[in-house]
């Protein structure tokens, strides 16, 4: 062990890391039996919470209710529809830099809606500027940053059928902290597309999740499963019964239905036939879990992520590209979603 990195392994656990493996402090048996693991996510837990209760003024209270019990709100016929129709021609017509994350046999292609995008699409900014949506946004993730929006297409089984089952479409959680992620469809989901699988209730840390969370400290370092061993923890039909208040619940909804989702939530992408795609305008937030207060949300510091994940995103190309490869989100030179 490289005990040169201790103070920096110590002062993640002070932060959102969870990789198992990469932290021997996260992933060490010794601590997760005295509960390391579950005190952070308990503690992360009821950090979000006291965060969420500065951000409720304004926030209708059956949305917060409904996000607090089951872990989603879900809104059908959001927009008027001349309002629907015109955003999804603009996005439709929109030609710019799309980027292309393949996991498993899932082609993920977004559109990243950066400051001066949104300038060329007002239909997309007159949605993501509505001041309810912003309230919303910022209860559910529990800090006055907005989240990260994209337009986004998911197109299923587009590889061929020898590649590897697509991760997400296996039941998991996202971290050990709260976190959202909202889609607006901007058309239907199906059986066909691959509707969003959620476990509602299973965003609780009661025992029951407690339980399985301490269970799950104590195997995930050397787990077989890559992203259970990076603290993304993938979870069984049985187990996934037990963390909810119900079984998984497919998500089958119209076009221009909202869902706001608390990933901490069990989850997965919904199964889908090859060669169909699912459209969304779509965005995730997540903050630092132990952070008491929710930010100051100055239009400031929600234009700067957009700078952060750009340029993260082109030092990741120059990476991939001094080894002769491709970076995970990389740039396509289709233009059109
Ligand atoms: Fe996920």
């Amino acid at each position: 062990m490289q005990w040169t990195r201790f103070p920096l392994w110590f002062g993640e656990l002070f932060t959102g890391a969870k990789s198992f493996k990469a932290n021997p402090l996260i992933g060490s048996d010794r601590l997760n039996r005295y509960g390391l693991h579950v005190g952070r996510v308990w503690l992360a837990y009821w950090m979000s919470r006291l965060r969420m209760a500065m951000l409720a003024p304004g926030v209708p209270r059956a949305d917060r209710e409904q996000f607090q019990r089951y872990g989603y709100v879900l809104k059908e016929d959001y927009l008027p529809e001349a309002q629907f129709q015109a955003l999804v021609k603009a996005v439709r017509e929109y030609e710019g830099e799309i980027r292309e994350c393949c996991q498993g046999d899932t082609n993920t292609h977004r559109i990243l809606l950066a400051p001066e995008v949104l300038e060329q699409l007002p239909a997309v900014k007159a949605v993501l500027e509505d001041s309810a949506l912003k309230r919303l946004f910022r209860y559910c993730a529990g800090h006055a940053r907005l989240p990260i929006c994209h337009v986004e297409n998911v197109h299923n089984g587009s590889r061929d059928s020898a590649t590897a089952r697509d991760p997400q479409k296996n039941l998991h959680v996202d971290t050990f902290q709260p976190t959202m992620k909202f889609w607006l469809y901007l058309e239907d989901v199906t059986d066909e597309n691959g509707p969003f699988v959620f476990v509602p209730g299973s965003n609780r840390p009661h025992r029951e999740r407690l339980k399985w969370e301490y269970e799950m400290s104590l195997r995930a370092k050397a787990h077989a499963d890559r992203y259970t061993a990076r603290g993304s923890f993938r979870v069984s039909e049985e187990d996934a019964r037990k963390l909810g208040v119900s079984g998984p619940q497919p998500f089958r909804v119209k076009a221009n239905t909202l869902l706001i989702a608390n990933t901490f939530g069990v989850h997965a992408r919904g199964n889908a036939e090859p060669g169909s795609s699912r459209l969304a305008l779509w965005g995730m937030s997540r903050t630092n879990p132990f952070l008491p207060l929710p930010g100051l949300g100055f239009d400031y510091f929600n234009r700067l992520q957009y700078r952060v994940l750009q340029r993260m995103r082109r030092q990741e190309d120059a990476r991939a590209a001094a080894k002769g490869g491709q970076s995970s989100w990389h740039v396509i030179e289709q233009r059109r979603l």
